[in-house]
């Protein structure tokens, strides 16, 4: 018999961590009040897949995360995967931003041990939770070999997801989570089996790291539609050093508000073309003139995940070309 691995779970708050009235609320309920032990101990047979170890470091909905929370999170994940006896980490996080989180980590943490943040759509005191089962499933896949080397991961409804694609698609379903271009594996019985791995960089091939990032740069988002006046646009600009601009289709720009997206990025905003259909690629110079607008675009990535990849880019560089390749890589 191998031994097993030694994986800490830490505990942020969510759904997850969640307790209803009674047990018909599978929706209704008050979020992040459990402690990260009170959870593990619904599932006492995981300590038969890891020795392990809990540590409470927030307790809030994940609506509420900031960068501030994101690099507490990440800078807490990487000092305990620098110890030799951590063979990798489980985050509990709410499901509304964990793909935020996770692509954060997948960006920034340099080490090929396994982190697999997961959350869940039911709070455990609800019928037919997931909680208990994809915590015990997020706990299997961090402490098998399988999984390491290949990228923070989110676990979810017995899925394995790349934290680059994962998606958090519905707002109530059980089946909540997809990737684009799908699932990494699955999880059955506590053993994960995996048909895929991720092919854009990340950990140890990126050129960002955790532990040196400081202060991260002011990325907003902006969703368009075509009664949006130029005023709201300028306001979020005036703030920001990089801004997505969510357009329809294929990052569409309605005419009134190509001069003050143009305005932006003469006074140095870094304007990135994203997409309001979350499918499918926003062409450069497809819908509009990048090159000469001055402009960038997102590839395939979802708004806020390229506010996150914007945010660490801008980090190391102002030059449009590297940025734009930051988008085409990773
Ligand atoms: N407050 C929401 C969050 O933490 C609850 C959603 C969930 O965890 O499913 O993201």
């Amino acid at each position: 018999m191998t031994e097993k691995a030694n994986i800490v779970v830490i505990g942020t708050g969510g759904t997850i961590a969640g307790q209803g009235k009674a047990v018909i609320n599978t929706s209704a309920y008050l979020c992040s009040v459990l402690g990260i032990d009170e959870i593990l101990r619904t599932i006492p047979h995981a300590s038969e897949l890891a020795n392990l170890r809990a540590e409470q470091l927030l307790q809030t909905g994940s609506e509420n995360f900031n960068n501030e929370h994101l690099l507490a999170i990440g800078r807490r994940v990487s000092s305990l995967l620098a110890q030799d006896d951590v063979d990798g980490v489980v985050i509990t996080h709410g499901t509304d931003t964990i793909e935020e989180t996770a692509y954060f980590l997948h960006l920034t943490l340099k080490s090929a041990k396994p982190v697999v943040v997961v959350g869940s759509m039911r709070p455990p005191s609800a019928m037919s939770s997931d909680a208990a089962l994809n915590l015990y499933d997020a706990i299997a896949v961090a402490a098998h070999p399988s999984s390491r080397g290949i990228g923070t991961l989110v676990v979810a409804n017995d899925e394995i997801h790349t934290a680059r694609d994962v998606v958090k698609s519905n707002s109530i379903k059980l089946e909540a989570f997809r990737s684009p271009y799908g699932a990494l594996g699955h999880v059955i019985e506590g053993r994960p089996r995996y048909y895929r791995r991720p092919w854009r960089a990340h950990t140890l091939d990126t050129p960002w790291s955790i532990d040196t990032l400081g202060a991260l740069p002011k990325v907003d988002i902006v969703y368009a539609y075509g009664a949006l006046s130029p005023d709201a646009v300028e306001a979020i600009a005036a703030h920001a050093r990089g801004l997505i601009y969510v357009g329809t289709g294929n990052g569409n720009v309605a005419e009134h508000l190509i001069e003050p997206l143009r305005d932006a990025a003469r006074r140095g905003v870094h304007v990135v073309r994203a997409s309001r259909t979350g499918n499918g690629i926003v062409l450069r110079n497809g819908a509009q003139p990048d090159d000469a607008y001055g402009w960038l675009t997102v590839e395939d990535q979802i708004p806020p995940k390229a506010r996150i990849l914007l945010t660490l880019a801008l980090t190391q560089t102002d030059d449009m070309q590297a940025l734009q390749v930051a988008f085409e890589r990773y």
